[in-house]
């Protein structure tokens, strides 16, 4: 069992869930077998990082180049992700769990989006965790609302240019007034960020592991919370600034 250090807990994790497909191939499986599996262990992950104390688990579910998937694939992530909203809305309450979600919401089948949305109000006055989806979620295209945000606000004088800093432009990001990842995790052997929190993950550590999505579980997410604790993050600065030594 990993060593886990409470005091150093990542407040915020994010997740890229890859490798449904390849598992499910190397079964010899339906791809869509692999995604069922899939959310199998997104409930286990869910639940041990309430477990851990987590604040903060944004899963990347559905990205805007996934639209592009053949029909029947989409089809069956968007019925997957509507029976888990269906299933897990009264256990989210129970837990103490807030559902939030970004991304271009607007693109989801409307009964996938009314239930979303039902499950966001069920659970909007928890506050021991918060579950947040990115569901046709895109990091450019995340930024550039951000920026019609800014000119709208502009235009209408709710902002002035002078107030445009780091600070009030994250504000305008789909994430607002979530914490920036401390750890992202990326299952399944690849090495890219796939468009995913381009913006916010500036600092963020990096974990990459070969296990597929559908593989992971409790056990690997303590490992890789375990390798984050042994990193020091430096944020641009010096090792000694960071251990107050000398000048
Ligand atoms: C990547 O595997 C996974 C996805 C595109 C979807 C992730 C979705 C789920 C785990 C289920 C629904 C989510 C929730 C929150 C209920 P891949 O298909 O790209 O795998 P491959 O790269 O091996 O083909």
């Amino acid at each position: 069992m990993e060593e886990i250090d409470q005091e150093k807990l990542p407040r915020h994790i994010a997740i890229i869930m890859d490798g449904n497909g390849r598992w499910a191939k190397k079964k010899k499986l339906n791809r869509i077998r692999g995604h069922i599996k899939g959310v199998d262990a997104v409930r286990e992950v869910v639940t041990a990082c309430r477990e851990l104390g987590i604040k903060v688990l944004t899963l990347y579910a559905f990205s805007i180049e996934n639209w592009q998937r053949p029909q029947e694939e989409v089809s069956a992530l968007m019925g997957l992700l509507k029976e888990y909203l269906v299933k897990e809305g009264e256990e989210m309450v129970k837990n103490n769990i807030r559902l939030s979600a970004i991304g271009r919401l607007e693109d989801l089948p409307q009964d996938v989006l009314t239930t979303l949305r039902e499950t966001m109000e069920k659970t909007e006055n928890c506050d021991g965790m918060i579950l947040n989806l990115a569901l046709s979620y895109g990091g450019r295209s995340e930024i550039l609302h951000a920026v019609r945000g800014i000119i709208s606000d502009l235009k209408e004088g709710k902002l002035r240019e002078e107030e445009i800093d780091l600070s009030s432009f994250q504000k305008y990001l789909w994430t607002g007034n979530l914490p920036d990842p401390d750890l992202l995790i990326r299952t399944s052997g690849e090495s890219r960020i796939s468009n995913f929190l381009l913006y916010q993950i500036a600092y963020t550590e990096l974990y990459l592991t070969q296990t597929l999505w559908p593989d992971f579980n409790r056990k690997e997410l303590l490992k890789a919370i375990a390798d984050y604790q042994l990193r020091e993050r430096r944020f641009g600065r010096t090792s000694e600034q960071i251990n107050g030594i000398g000048t």
